[in-house]
């Protein structure tokens, strides 16, 4: 199957890819999240200049403000050690750290991390109802500080702080992460409180930049620099590691074969460990937002399957819930399994069960139970059908040695590889979004129509549906 791989000159791409060519076309951007974990002594150029400085001085920045916060030489505007650090931002500016900081809460510091996303307002005040504003800090995420999501959970923190704590102590209680250091001026965080960000990054690739804050105040800057040494030692696997062997290249070519041969439409992501409990939410923005495209590079429609579904939840849970479908469904549904050779805790009759599922269901996937078999135990005849495997379910099975900062950033960086691999095989541009735009400009439109009371043109369904909530 590499043979696809090179007809598709996926070396060269890797080329472009890793040299800060600007691949991302559409926006006319170099996709450059490799270089936010290469080592000092690299050179990667952007515009004729090396970038690798710039990283790491945020990475310096970053290791500094976290490690302040954490031991308290950094504190809040009447002295006292933070305890609670919310995260705001959504999309890619909240799920990489809100996955990163559940799979390594194992290493966690004394400060507790809160996400705010949603515009809701309940899930808001949910965040809120249960801090102390004397004690937490601020992490507001929004690479464009623009997103209408991030800027009113934003305006509402704010004034919660400075309901208790005064219009003083949002210069202690903020710090924004972005590239648009305008709006953050204008949002009223103190301009030393901010983190950069380079627009050769893509939101839903960005957790190694300063994205990555609220991961290193929840785990400490040390894990954090872990993260990104694994995350770069996956890069330099794939980019020297011929085709056959190359772990990010098997892996896509594999859902290319389930997906484009075998009308696979979806593909489930089951780690087997509880801090994975994320991982799937983040790979639906990573994969799908990337590769949900039906245009090729060409901007012609294509005629052929992209993207898939991405989905799933931990095992065994995941056992008791929707693995009927996969085993004995009508959908074929292939699925990476993720487990771990070592538990974290110790409990190790607790990690033989766990990973004697793991095992049992990519053998009975495999395998499957024959009618032969079934009547051999002495099935009742009738119920032979109900009880037959057809088995012959593909897998894909990740057995790491250990849940580590080093391990994570190896596994995120594999399946941000196998999304590059997957798009040129696809000849569809990965590193845009516009899938998201339409939805966002009709959502500011209705906005300004629920507000001012005024009625214009819909269909009638939207019609008929905002005359209800407006009654
Ligand atoms: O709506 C999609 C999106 O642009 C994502 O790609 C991005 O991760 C998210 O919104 C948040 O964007 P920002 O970091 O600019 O607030």
């Amino acid at each position: 199957m590499t043979a696809l791989a090179e007809e598709c000159q996926l070396k060269e791409a890797m080329n472009h890819y890793f040299g800060g060519s600007m691949i991302n076309a559409t926006e006319g951007r170099a996709v450059l999240h490799t270089a936010l974990r290469a080592p000092r002594n690299q050179d990667i150029r952007v515009d004729d200049e090396n970038i690798i400085p710039g990283v790491h001085a945020v990475i310096d920045q970053i290791k500094s403000f976290s490690q302040g916060v954490i031991d308290g030489s950094i504190s809040s505007s009447n002295g006292q050690a933070f305890t609670d650090v919310v995260n705001i931002g959504i999309g890619g500016s909240d799920l990489g750290p809100a996955m990163i900081s559940e799979a390594l809460a194992y290493y966690k510091t004394h400060l507790n991390l809160h996400f705010m996303s949603n515009v809701d307002g309940d899930h808001v005040s949910e965040v809120l109802q249960n801090l102390n504003p004397e004690t937490t800090l601020f992490v507001v995420v929004s690479k464009s500080f623009t997103t209408q999501e991030t800027l009113s959970n934003a305006t509402t923190a704010k004034h919660w702080l400075v309901d208790s704590c005064g219009e003083k102590a949002v210069a202690n209680h903020f710090v924004a992460v972005s590239t648009n250091l305008q709006m953050i001026n204008d949002f009223g965080i103190d301009p030393n409180n901010v983190f950069p960000m380079n627009d050769w990054v893509g939101g839903r690739f960005s957790l190694w930049s300063a994205v990555g804050l609220s991961i290193a105040l929840g785990v400490g800057p040390d894990h954090f620099e872990k993260m990104l040494q694994g995350a770069h030692a996956m890069d330099m696997h794939f980019a020297n590691t011929h085709l056959h062997e190359n772990i990010p290249v098997v892996l896509a070519l594999t859902t290319l074969w389930y997906n484009n041969f075998y009308g696979a439409e979806s593909e489930a992501i089951i780690p087997y460990t509880q801090y994975l409990h994320r991982l799937p939410a983040y790979l639906q923005q990573g994969i799908m937002e990337s590769n949900g495209k039906s245009v090729d590079r060409e901007g012609n429609t294509v005629d052929y399957q992209t993207g898939n579904l991405i989905w799933g939840e931990p095992g065994t849970n995941s056992q008791h819930a929707f693995f009927q479908l996969i085993h004995q469904g009508t959908k074929l549904i292939p699925a990476h399994f993720i487990g771990f050779k070592n538990p974290l805790h110790g409990k190790q009759d607790h990690h033989d069960k766990l990973m004697a599922n793991f095992f049992a269901q990519t053998e009975a996937l495999m395998k499957g139970k024959s009618e032969e078999v079934v009547r051999r135990e002495g099935v009742e005849e009738s119920l032979v059908p109900f009880k037959v495997f057809a088995g012959n379910k593909p897998t894909t099975t990740i057995l790491i040695d250990k849940l580590t900062p080093l391990s994570l950033g190896k596994l995120v960086a594999m399946y941000e590889q196998k999304i590059f691999v997957e798009g040129v095989l696809w000849n569809i541009y990965s590193y845009d979004q516009w899938g998201v735009e339409l939805g966002k400009e009709l959502a500011s439109t209705i906005l300004k129509e629920i507000v001012n009371k005024k009625k214009s043109a819909h269909d009638s369904s939207t019609s008929s549906l905002l005359r209800v909530y407006n009654r």
